[in-house]
């Protein structure tokens, strides 16, 4: 009898409706952050994803579809989204627009122990944001998130942790390298935890559970840099309701990640449903200009389980506007303002470069949008906005509910 290989599933109708509006509840998710739809090819050179993700990581180690060509090309099918994306960007010189937001959907490939929740062949939705090394993408990215699990109507937890920088984290490496050696008695998995002690905070031996807890933590060795920009998006996550919890154990399997990076839980389900965060180097390390990038993946599989019902939405926002910012510390009363625009079904893209208003109108015309709403201290005081024409630069003040019935 003919069978499907192992962890490579037959998604049959009706479950395959279900997949369709969820795809399309996703999509238009990142088309309210003014995110475009990337599609890479299934295959790239193995080299991608050993170099990117890490020799040592697991998947580069040991779950990756890799086979040689028959002109003795060395492919594989993609474990993961981010390294085909980053290579897109730069092969295409993407990052010309300063700050470039993509996302993407589709098959991905790890040589796993099937079990429930982990598949061969599985789906992500990701979105990676390029340009912006503040920690105000990292808190879009975060609403994202949560936008995306409370459209779902799902309780989402999201661990979070910065993994610090090219300065700090060599330290804290050294540190619990060291600690590691002491805590841990020689034996065969000894070397694993040589090459990348990180890895102890994802044994799941019971005779761990200690040393981990008794282990360095990253926190105590972040670089101000660092130790400010975590601390930045902390607040900004509990001020925006992320539904965050510190978790200075949270490691992340790939050697990409700087600062930022998290996980996110549904209810008791015990495998991470979604899995992100900055990797700021990845793009100059592929030989690229040095862009910083951000972004998270969700396993579609994982998501559909908790799921009974998707509901049907309009696959596209209803207009797109630019959100522009004047003063200091307008940036935050924007956020609050653009998601409330987003609830309402209007796209908002926003710098988050916190640059002048004439670098900000330039990403404008950039991004090819026609009206820029502008939000300076005396708009907000009236509870105004400034919208402008692009084409014709005309500007005329709306009072800030009206731009729903623009
Ligand atoms: P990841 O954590 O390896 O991150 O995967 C993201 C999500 O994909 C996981 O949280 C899980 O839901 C799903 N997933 C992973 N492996 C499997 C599997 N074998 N079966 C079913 N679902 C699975 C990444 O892939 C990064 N590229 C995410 C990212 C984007 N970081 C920055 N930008």
């Amino acid at each position: 009898m003919v069978r499907n290989p192992k962890g490579m599933r037959d998604i049959l109708p009706p479950e395959t409706f279900k997949w369709r509006r969820l795809e399309i509840l996703l999509s238009k998710a990142a088309l309210l952050y003014g995110y475009g739809e990337i599609r890479t090819p299934i295959l790239e050179f193995s080299e991608l994803f050993r170099k990117g993700l890490g020799d040592e990581s697991d998947v580069a180690l040991k779950e990756m579809y890799e086979f040689e060509d028959k002109n003795g090309d060395v492919l594989s099918l993609r474990p993961e989204g981010t390294a085909p994306v980053a290579r897109a960007v730069i092969q295409h010189h993407l990052y010309d627009t300063p700050v470039l937001r993509l996302f993407y959907t589709g098959p991905m490939f790890r040589r796993e122990r099937p079990q429930a929740g982990r598949y061969r062949q599985f789906h992500q939705f990701g979105i990676e944001a390029f340009g912006v090394s503040e920690p105000y993408m990292d808190i879009e990215v975060l609403l994202i998130v949560k936008r995306i699990f409370s459209l779902l109507n799902l309780p989402l937890t999201i661990h979070i942790n910065s993994l610090g920088c090219d300065e700090c984290r060599p330290i804290y490496m050294e540190q619990l390298r060291n600690f590691v050696l002491s805590a841990i008695p020689e034996d065969e998995e000894i070397e694993r935890f040589k090459k990348n002690p990180l890895k102890l905070f994802d044994s799941k031996r019971p005779e761990h559970a200690e040393i981990k807890a008794e282990a360095p933590k990253i926190s105590e060795y972040l670089c101000p840099a660092c130790k400010d920009h975590y601390a930045h998006v902390i607040r900004a996550a509990k001020l925006f309701g992320v539904p965050i919890v510190e978790d200075p154990q949270l490691a992340r399997g790939f050697d990409y990640y700087t600062r930022t990076v998290f996980e996110g839980y549904v209810g008791e389900f015990n495998l991470a449903v979604v899995g992100g965060g900055r990797y700021d180097h990845l793009v100059s390390f592929y030989g690229g200009p040095d862009v910083p990038g951000i972004g998270f993946a969700i396993g579609l599989e994982r998501l559909i389980t908790s799921l009974e019902e998707v509901p049907i939405i309009d696959p596209e926002p209803k207009k797109t506007y630019f959100l522009a910012t004047t003063g200091e510390d307008m940036i935050e009363p924007a956020f609050q303002l653009a998601e409330k625009l987003r609830d309402h079904g209007i796209g908002i893209i926003m710098d988050l470069r916190q640059g002048k208003l004439q670098k900000q109108l330039k990403l404008a015309n950039k991004a090819e949008v026609r009206y820029v709403l502008i939000l300076g201290e005396e708009e907000q005081r009236n509870h105004v906005i400034t919208l402008r024409d692009m084409v014709t630069g005309e500007q005329r003040i709306v009072a800030q509910e009206a731009v729903l019935d623009e």
